[in-house]
């Protein structure tokens, strides 16, 4: 079923487009308002839950979404200054993520926009992060490349249009955020530990090998690298006890510098193979410092253009959410209310 338009939005389609858009796929609630493309608001909670268990625990991030959800939206309303009776639909991500997150999500944006009488658009996660780039300029030209990098995929997707993407190359195993929070664990840090990793890096040297899978292709493995710095760590540890605490700087640099490495082989191949030079990146990993910094040094010597997110946009957010569905929105692609969350949806 999709949803009929009503003759009321169509009157006032000459007025700004305000949507607001919801983001619950994993543990962050967020809620945003965009007018005509451009992000009024975009607030983001973080849920602290989960820092002691080292990954995000599924049943204490539904229950978070369910008390945050309605104050983070009243306060992405409020921020924007754009009334209830102001806003012309209601987008949210339908997946992928942890189903009981989406639901909360999804079940929040279908009761407003039934209440409210206005379209429902349903956001792919994944396409999020990618349209995240067009919350700022400047703007990517088409076609590019975007190394989307987060805690739940490693993919490399060549961008034609905001309505045409195709996914090159991923992950067989790990995603790439996951190689950092679950070496991170083994490190005794808190999830998430990738920005921690990030931190303890930069006064560190990688000085320790540790292995880059050699997949054919585009596609990614990181389920090697854990099992490697596993061993490695128990075979330190047993010679000295102190070793991880003495030694944290070090092996957080060389851990990240394998990851960076893994990724920067595989974009490079990518922009070789397409004949393409204009390189985004994306996702909670597009926030780690050295993949910036190599970014920007492969972009030098290899006349990229290279696009890299603020901070605000690298991180789950409905701003993000809210860029994908202004473009739905262009194209009057609407749902109905029959629509559901779902944990592995397609890209
Ligand atoms: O995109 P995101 O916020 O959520 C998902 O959709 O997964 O990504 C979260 C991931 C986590 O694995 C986190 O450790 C990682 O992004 N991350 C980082 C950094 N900041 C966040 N990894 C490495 N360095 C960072 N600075
Ligand atoms: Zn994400």
């Amino acid at each position: 079923m999709h949803f009929v338009v009503s003759q009321a939005t169509f009157a006032f389609s000459f007025m700004r487009v305000n949507i607001l858009a919801i983001e619950s796929s994993c543990d962050d609630t967020s809620a945003a308002v965009i007018s005509d493309g451009c992000v009024l608001s975009n607030i983001v909670s973080v849920q602290k839950a989960h820092a002691e268990y080292g990954g995000v625990v599924p049943e204490l991030a539904s229950r978070e979404h369910q008390v945050h959800i309605i104050p983070v939206v009243d306060q992405a309303l409020k921020a924007s200054n754009i009334r209830t009776k102001d806003l012309h639909a209601i987008a949210f991500t339908r997946g992928p993520g942890l189903l009981g997150s989406l639901i909360v999500g999804v079940t929040f944006a279908k009761s407003m926009a039934l209440t409210l009488d206005i379209p429902l658009i349903e956001v792919h996660h994944m396409h999020a992060h990618v349209l995240a780039h067009f919350a700022e300029d400047p703007k990517p030209a088409f076609p590019f490349l975007c190394l989307t990098v987060s805690g739940g995929h490693t993919q490399i997707i060549r961008v034609d249009s905001p309505y045409d993407m195709k996914i090159l190359g991923q992950t067989r195993d790990d995603a790439a955020g996951e190689a950092f929070d679950k070496t991170g664990k083994m490190l005794g840090l808190t999830y998430p530990a990738g920005p921690l990793i990030d931190k303890y890096a930069h006064s560190g040297q990688a000085i320790y090998d540790f292995p880059i899978a050699d997949i054919a292709g585009l596609d990614f493995s990181f389920s090697g690298l854990k099992t490697a710095v596993m061993y490695f760590l128990r075979d330190r540890s047993k010679e000295n006890p102190d070793f991880i605490k003495s030694e944290l700087a070090n092996i957080s640099r060389s851990v990240q510098d394998v990851i960076v490495e893994s990724l920067m082989r595989k974009l490079i191949k990518a922009a070789e193979q397409e004949n393409i030079k204009n390189i985004a990146i994306a996702g909670g990993v597009s926030a780690n410092s050295a993949l910036r910094s190599r970014l920007e040094i492969e972009a030098r010597n290899r006349s990229w253009n290279a696009y890299i997110p603020d901070f605000e946009y690298c991180r789950d957010n409905a701003g993000m959410v809210g860029i994908a569905a202004h473009y739905k929105w262009l194209a009057k692609d609407f749902v109905g209310q029959d629509v559901s969350a779902q944990a592995r949806l397609e890209f």
